[in-house]
């Protein structure tokens, strides 16, 4: 594992923080419907462990000698609340699987220290993937 290859692979997931920063400030206001005020509240709750994710990659690429991007990658949007769950869903999932592929790298780099930081991150982000599809689940029927 090279360093260049670990430090463009920690942009990429850099680049995903800043995407999902803007994708829930965006969704937190532009949500309308009778489930206002708990959806902006929920996607609003979101965004300080995501800058926290971005200030850590931020950092962590500086120390590796690389430049942190300042380009968030692309942020997938949508008018409706269902929409919005599942474009953030989409992009919760999608961050689960750049950490897993991330955390590989990093113990082929043989940084242990950034490997269990990237565990901690992705343990983050599977507790945002699971709330957002229990936001998402039908009721159970009523027998
Ligand atoms: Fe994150
Ligand atoms: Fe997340």
């Amino acid at each position: 594992m090279d360093k260049q290859k670990l430090i463009d692979g920690l942009n990429h997931d850099l680049a995903g923080e800043l995407a999902a920063i803007i994708q829930y400030l965006h969704f937190s206001a532009t949500v309308t419907g009778l489930d206002r005020p708990q959806l902006s509240e929920f996607f609003e709750s979101e965004i300080p462990d995501e800058l926290g994710h971005a200030k850590f990659l931020a950092n962590k690429i500086a120390a590796l000698g690389g430049q942190p991007t300042t380009e968030p990658g692309p942020v997938k949007t949508a008018t409706d609340s269902r929409g919005m769950l599942e474009a953030v869903l989409e992009a919760e999932k999608q961050a689960i699987a750049n950490y897993n592929e991330r955390i590989k790298q990093a113990e082929e780099f043989g940084d242990t220290g950034l490997k269990v930081q990237l565990e901690d991150i992705v343990s983050d982000e599977t507790g945002h993937k699971e709330e957002v599809e229990k936001l998402l689940a039908k009721q159970p029927a009523v027998v």
